[in-house]
């Protein structure tokens, strides 16, 4: 398994995906996402290394950092309308264009699953832009489900 935590060497690396993923939201929601990959979105990803809730994973292929995946521990108390919950959020996941269909972002779950498991976290949960098909096959083909939506209404 060639998948294993973040290094603070990798994280200029990391922002080269980073910013393939901004790239792509900017694309395909360009009324939302702002375009370029500014200083700001470039130093996030420093305020995720040194969040202790907050891991960073990487899965290598020929020594190169091929995918990313950010994962946040997530505690959220009982309120009057909701159960206490405790889960897995996987809130930025990319595999860099050049290694895509190679079965890296699968081995990235499979690592983030047992990593889970060991945390004693029963759900691991992410959300994702509706025009990004590919990445909603890809989250169906490792076993997602859609358990909830975002709904909009653009023609006023
Ligand atoms: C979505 C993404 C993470 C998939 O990573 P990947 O390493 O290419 O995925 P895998 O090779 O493990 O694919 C596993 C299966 O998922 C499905 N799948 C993956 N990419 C797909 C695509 N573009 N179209 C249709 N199905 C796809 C297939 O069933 C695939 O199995 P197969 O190749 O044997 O047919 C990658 O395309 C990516 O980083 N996209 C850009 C960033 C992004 O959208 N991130 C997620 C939302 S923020």
């Amino acid at each position: 398994m060639s998948v294993r935590f973040a290094k603070e060497e990798d994280l200029g690396r990391i922002n080269e995906l980073r910013r393939q993923v901004n790239d792509l939201h900017v694309q395909g929601k360009p009324e939302v996402f702002k375009p370029g990959f500014s200083q700001e979105l470039q130093n996030h990803l420093y305020t995720i290394w040194n969040d202790p809730a907050q891991e960073i994973a990487v899965s290598e292929r020929e020594g190169v950092i091929a995918g990313f995946a950010v994962l946040h521990r997530i505690y959220k108390p009982e309120n009057p309308f909701m159960k206490e919950r405790d889960f897995l959020d996987i809130d930025e996941f990319c595999v860099d264009s050049a290694f895509r269909r190679q079965g890296v972002g699968t081995e990235m779950i499979a690592f983030i699953r047992e990593w889970a498991k060991e945390k004693g976290v029963a759900r691991i949960e992410l959300n994702m832009w509706e025009f990004n098909q590919e990445a909603l096959k890809f989250y169906e083909a490792v076993g997602f489900t859609t358990y909830r939506r975002y709904m909009e209404m653009t023609e006023l």
